[in-house]
């Protein structure tokens, strides 16, 4: 609480903005009609001194221009929004912007504004966005720890089934329990092996990977659990297996699926009795891992089929982490496409570029079956392909991308055993619909408005709403 012998805060009661816009005339006037708004303005012009602002401090809200001089705008509304997951951001846009900007919102921007707009127009929204956020300032101490909100920045994503992932993660990654990830191929199983890893208390020790299905099955158990010398023919050397080498780190075996029935028998034992025996050697040697494991196959549908120790699976399943394919997030598409070729830009010493309307709508209509690592190795063909161009179009994208999807009234929802919140699936399908129809018009909200046969109001409204319910 404030005592006497306090300073005022400097800015009052009056909610604070930063201001991002890099055209200094208009910085200018909007920041003095922001101030007329009664708004404490921050500003900045170019995305670095932007980002540094909100390290610095919590604004309330974001107005940001998304073409800047130094850095893509869309990294300093991301990083506006990983910080601070209530700042109501609205982006402000040339005519041509239109498509980012669209793209800014499914990010969680609330609106945007085409220049030139009417500034009275931007305090309204900001008005109105203020009084949606009815946050309870004990939220704001409740955010992420520092070194976790950065940690999971290599995993792309902001569909509703990798936001539970997200949550997971948070919730797995300083604990040491055992985890059990499913998906398909490509989905991205070891990478959040090794973010879970890199993100928890174990981060400075080894993570060890063992891949059960690349070794010849007479050769495993001595891998996993190292030998003595002499222990069997060939047997020349001691060897260190991979669970000794990942003392105090994580283990993690991939494609456990694959572990053929006696090397099952003996990783449960050793992970029931927290100890290994080498082999030819009876002496027992206490161990303190954390486990990961990895399946590309049901292991349920194992089990039944009794290929899969049900003992086993239940010693691993103690946090089932199942990864959804590519197919059933396209939400997610635009911001890995992005990061896929400003990787392979960077990679191959070449300048960045865009992905043009046509491309995306392939890539995006697609059925993936090797998920993310299949859409990567298309975009990263693409981009070599094009060579110097400034935009990937469709001629560059590889020809065997399969016949693009019929997507259906409804996009593919992946339903998981412990169910789904149906009212956060449907407002994501409605704001799904809305953000179609508003690129559709090229952001034209009165035309979308109509295609909906909704009034204007309503559907910014509805837009607006949708968004907090959706972040
Ligand atoms: N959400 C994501 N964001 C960024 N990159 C991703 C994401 N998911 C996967 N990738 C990338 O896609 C590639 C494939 O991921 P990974 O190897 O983790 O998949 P996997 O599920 O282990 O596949 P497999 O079952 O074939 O072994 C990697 O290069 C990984 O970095
Ligand atoms: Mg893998």
């Amino acid at each position: 609480m404030t005592s006497a012998h306090h300073l005022p805060p400097i800015t009052g009661v009056r909610p604070t903005v930063l201001l991002v816009e890099d055209e200094p005339d208009t910085l200018q006037l909007i920041a003095e009609a922001l101030t007329a708004g009664g708004f404490a303005v921050a500003q900045a012009a170019t995305g670095a001194d932007a980002i540094e602002r909100l390290r610095g401090f919590a604004y309330e809200l974001l107005v940001i221009d998304l073409r800047l001089p130094d850095l893509d705008g869309m990294d300093v509304l991301n990083e506006a929004l990983t910080l601070y997951p209530h700042i109501r951001a609205v982006v402000i846009t040339g005519f041509g912007g239109v498509a980012e900007a669209v793209q800014a919102i499914r990010r969680g921007a609330i609106d945007f504004l085409v220049k030139p707009f009417e500034l009275g127009k931007l305090t309204r929204v900001l008005g109105a966005a203020l009084e949606q956020r009815r946050l309870p300032v004990e939220s704001v101490a409740v955010q992420a720890p520092l070194n976790e909100r950065f940690c999971f920045d290599n995993i792309i994503g902001v569909s509703a089934p990798i936001q539970k992932v997200f949550s997971m993660l948070r919730i797995v990654a300083p604990i040491s329990s055992t985890v059990l990830i499913q998906g398909e191929t490509g989905t991205g199983k070891e990478l959040i092996a090794r973010t879970i890893h890199a993100c928890g208390p174990r981060r400075d020790q080894p993570f060890v990977a063992f891949n059960a299905s690349a070794i010849p099955e007479a050769l495993a158990e001595a891998e996993l659990f190292g030998h003595v010398k002499g222990a069997f023919t060939g047997a020349v050397n001691a060897r260190v297996g991979r669970f000794e080498l990942a003392n105090h780190g994580t283990l993690f075996i991939d494609e456990v699926g694959e572990m053929p029935m006696p090397l099952q028998a003996k990783l449960l034992r050793a992970l029931q009795g927290g100890a290994i025996e080498r082999v030819g050697d009876s002496r027992s040697l206490k161990l303190d891992i954390r486990v990961i494991a990895a399946s590309n196959v049901d292991l349920r549908a194992q089990v039944k089929e009794g290929r899969f120790r049900e003992d086993l699976f239940y010693r691993l399943n103690v946090i089932p982490i199942t990864l959804p394919p590519l197919r059933a997030r396209r939400d997610d598409m635009p911001l890995l496409a992005q990061h896929f070729v400003r990787k392979a830009c960077i990679a191959n010493r070449l300048p960045q570029r865009t992905i043009g309307q046509k491309a995306m709508q392939i890539l995006m209509s697609c059925a993936w079956p090797g998920n993310v690592r299949q859409f990567a190795n298309a975009i990263e063909h693409a981009v070599a392909v094009g060579g110097n161009a400034t935009e990937i179009t469709a001629e560059m994208l590889p020809t065997d991308l399969g016949e693009p999807q019929q997507l259906g009234l409804l996009p593919e929802v992946a339903i998981p055993d412990e169910g789904l919140n149906f009212a956060s699936v449907v407002s994501q399908l409605e704001r799904d619909l809305i953000l179609r129809c508003l690129e559709k018009t090229g952001g034209n909200k009165r035309q979308a408005a109509r295609l909906l046969q909704l009034s204007r109001t309503t559907l910014i409204d509805k837009l607006q709403r949708l968004n907090t319910a959706v972040a």
